[in-house]
């Protein structure tokens, strides 16, 4: 339950806002650099945190992200000419560089210095790890990008992907922190009989009520799901959540999955998922995640880009006989790591979930946490100017996410520090212990044993 004041300030992230002033302190992933492939390449509509941008990639191959509307009298960039070092405007001819300097202002007299008193604004971006990172905040010294590990996997070891999604960035966020709900949404069809005894399948399927634990970080926050697995021990799914808006969940093998998600705001009522992955995890998962979800092909539009095929428009391809015969939970087609049945209850919420109607039970403590940091240190900032957490200490976004076997007499955070750390090999640890796939849908017919 949030009240509608809570919830406004937490869902909202136009400029002028609170969350949404909070969230330009950080480095912002805007777009994939393939989206813009050469230099001089055509312009793209990127709409970020309520505001209308158009991306460029200079003669040079740097990266500019400028208003959309020129600053002259408003025509639009995006049919601007991306040529020799800037965008110029189809208009009147006025160039700017991806710094928003005007660099040429062909419809005025030589003499007039009227282009050097004008800019564009335009937000400084860097390339890392397949992303363009934006920096829409008010610092004049950047800060540091966040130290997330899978953003340091090398060109071919990591698989990344960006899905939009219609509605707003919280409620999708939510989703994947909230980790009982894959014993519904994907796994109520699948019983856990079919998965090896002592398999981390085996345990989440046979008992879909875990107890939970979540506990505030220095990055954000990080709880713990855990089930009896019999030998004085329990199996832990343990996730993260890290400011502002990246989540790791606790899928998985801790100590082997590198894998983060940003939940990026387009406005408030569209979110881009940009999710990256050692390819290694992602081969290894029970679901396939390397590759694409099957998607609309991309358009110009500002919410043209990385549509899914699956969408509210079909109420996500359900099936209702797959549904009723038990094919899956959902009824809906087994796809790319669950994603109809994700996006699906996600925007079934609407635009911004109204949290007033909600009823939390224990095992939304991990999201209850999440929302209270986000409201603490969004307020914090703009009423103290309290420095946003984790921002100017790069290295606390190191820490890993997955399951793991914990001893019932011991603290479990302490007992699976060494897992958490990132940048260690645990050739251990194999990934067979998941239990094996399981995206598929199986029916329970004859031959299935019940
Ligand atoms: S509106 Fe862009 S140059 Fe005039
Ligand atoms: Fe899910």
């Amino acid at each position: 339950v949030l009240s509608i004041e809570d919830n406004e300030t937490v869902t909202q992230v136009g400029p002028g806002t609170i969350m949404g002033g909070f969230m330009r302190e950080y480095w912002i992933p805007a777009l994939l650099s393939e989206e813009l492939p050469h230099p001089d390449c055509d312009p793209l509509r990127v709409r970020l945190l309520g505001e209308d941008l158009i991306a460029f990639r200079d003669t040079a191959g740097n990266v500019g992200l400028i208003a959309n509307l020129c600053p002259h009298r408003g025509a639009s960039l995006f049919f601007g000419r991306n040529e020799e070092a800037g965008i110029r405007c189809v208009y009147h001819g006025w160039k700017f560089d991806t710094s928003g300097a005007c660099t040429d202002m062909p419809n005025e007299p030589p003499e007039s210095n009227f282009k050097d008193r004008v800019r564009a604004t335009a937000y400084p971006c860097v390339e890392k790890a397949g992303l363009v990172f934006v920096y829409m905040g008010s610092r004049d010294t950047l800060p540091p990008l966040p130290g997330i590990e899978a953003l340091d996997l090398p060109a071919g070891k990591y698989h990344l992907l960006a899905t939009l999604k219609e509605c707003n960035w919280l409620q999708a966020l939510e989703g994947d922190i909230d980790t009982v709900h894959a014993a519904f949404l994907h796994g109520g069809a699948l019983q856990a009989e079919w998965f090896p005894e002592g398999s981390f399948s085996y345990y989440e399927l046979s008992q879909r009520a875990p107890h939970f634990a979540a506990v505030d970080t220095d990055y954000g926050t990080i709880y713990g799901a855990y089930r009896d697995a019999g030998h004085d021990r329990d199996y832990w799914r343990i996730g993260q959540f890290l400011f502002p808006f990246w989540t790791s969940p606790g899928s998985g093998v801790l100590g082997r999955k590198i894998s983060n998600k940003a939940w990026v705001p387009m406005d408030d009522t569209h979110t881009m998922v940009f999710w990256i992955q050692s390819v290694e995890e992602a081969t290894h998962r029970g679901t396939p995640t390397v590759g694409d979800p099957e998607r609309l092909p991309n358009t110009t539009d500002w919410y043209g880009r990385y549509r899914t095929v699956y969408n509210s428009e079909n109420d996500f391809m359900i099936d209702r006989a797959l549904q009723r015969e038990w094919g899956s939970y959902t009824g809906m087609p087994v796809q790319f790591n669950n994603g109809p049945e994700d996006t699906a209850v996600q925007v079934s919420m609407g635009a911004i979930l109204p949290r007033e109607i909600e009823h939390l039970g224990t095992s939304d403590l991990m999201i209850i946490r999440t929302r209270q940091r986000l409201l603490e240190a969004s307020r914090a900032f703009l009423e103290h100017k309290t420095p946003p957490p984790a921002l100017d200490t790069p290295s606390v976004y190191g820490v890993r996410a997955g399951g793991a076997f914990v001893p019932k007499d011991v603290d479990w955070l302490e007992h699976v520090e060494d897992l958490l750390r990132p940048y260690v090999d645990h050739p251990d640890l194999a990934p067979d212990i998941q239990g094996g796939p399981r995206g598929k849908g199986r029916r329970r017919t004859a031959a299935t044993p019940e």
